[in-house]
């Protein structure tokens, strides 16, 4: 079994459903040929079905309702409150996505970057709701290829008070072995992504992945 065999196996690992219009979308965003305007309208579409999947991992209690036909309907509402917490500074293009679908979401943010030569990151800055200890957390950053970035800014929510538990990862593309690293230190936690990709390379650059997504999306390439 390949790496990204094992990693889509995993019950915490929560893949997107492989639609045509799913492979359709990620085609277009990884193609190095996309112009920055499709490569920011396409990746948004994607966040928006990952951040509407991301929801269905919350809990729910029963709750009836009176249609305007007088008749009961038995269904559900949300239970727990949420915040979104985004890794700067390609997870802050998540941020949109996440407040069409949560109007007046509140949003954390978390400065971590890699370094550019040892692929290690580093924290400088982190701002969180300060009831973060009693809400669930969309944790969004599009990219986990070691998976040091999102442990890092793990590490920020559980010191925080957040339960390990109640945070779920919301992720365009992930590394296997960042990935199942990242499951194998946090029991808990739950990742939602939309591909898995086969491995990374020398400079821990996700393959056959993207590219730099922060700069492909805020337009800061070479
Ligand atoms: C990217 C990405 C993740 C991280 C993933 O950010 O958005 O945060 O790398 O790599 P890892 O799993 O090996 O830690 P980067 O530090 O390049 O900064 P950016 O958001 O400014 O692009
Ligand atoms: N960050 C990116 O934007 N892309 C990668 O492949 C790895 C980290």
């Amino acid at each position: 079994m390949t790496l990204s065999e094992e990693a889509a196996k995993h019950p915490r690992l929560h893949l997107l459903p492989q639609t045509h219009q799913l492979k359709g979308l990620m085609t277009i965003i990884r193609d190095a040929n996309t112009e920055r305007g499709d490569f920011v309208f396409y990746s948004d579409r994607v966040i928006r079905l990952l951040v509407e999947e991301g929801l269905n991992y919350l809990p729910v209690v029963d709750k009836e309702v009176i249609t305007p036909t007088g008749l009961p309907f038995q269904g559900v509402a949300f239970e727990g409150r949420i915040c979104g917490v985004s890794i700067m500074r390609a997870g802050e293009s998540m941020e949109q996505g996440l407040r069409e679908v949560c109007t007046s979401v509140r949003i954390g943010k978390v400065l971590i970057q890699r370094d550019e030569r040892t692929a290690l990151p580093k924290l400088y800055y982190s701002k969180l709701p300060k009831d973060i200890s009693d809400r669930w957390v969309l944790l969004l950053d599009p990219m986990l290829a070691t998976g040091g970035s999102a442990v890092k800014c793990i590490e920020v929510l559980l010191e925080a008070g957040v339960k390990e538990e109640r945070i779920l990862f919301i992720n365009l593309i992930c590394a296997p072995e960042g990935a199942l690293a990242m499951l194998e230190k946090f029991k808990s936690i739950q990742i939602i992504t939309a591909e898995i990709d086969e491995s990374i390379d020398d400079r821990k650059f996700i393959l056959p992945g993207l590219g730099d997504f922060g700069d492909r999306y805020f337009g800061t390439e070479d």
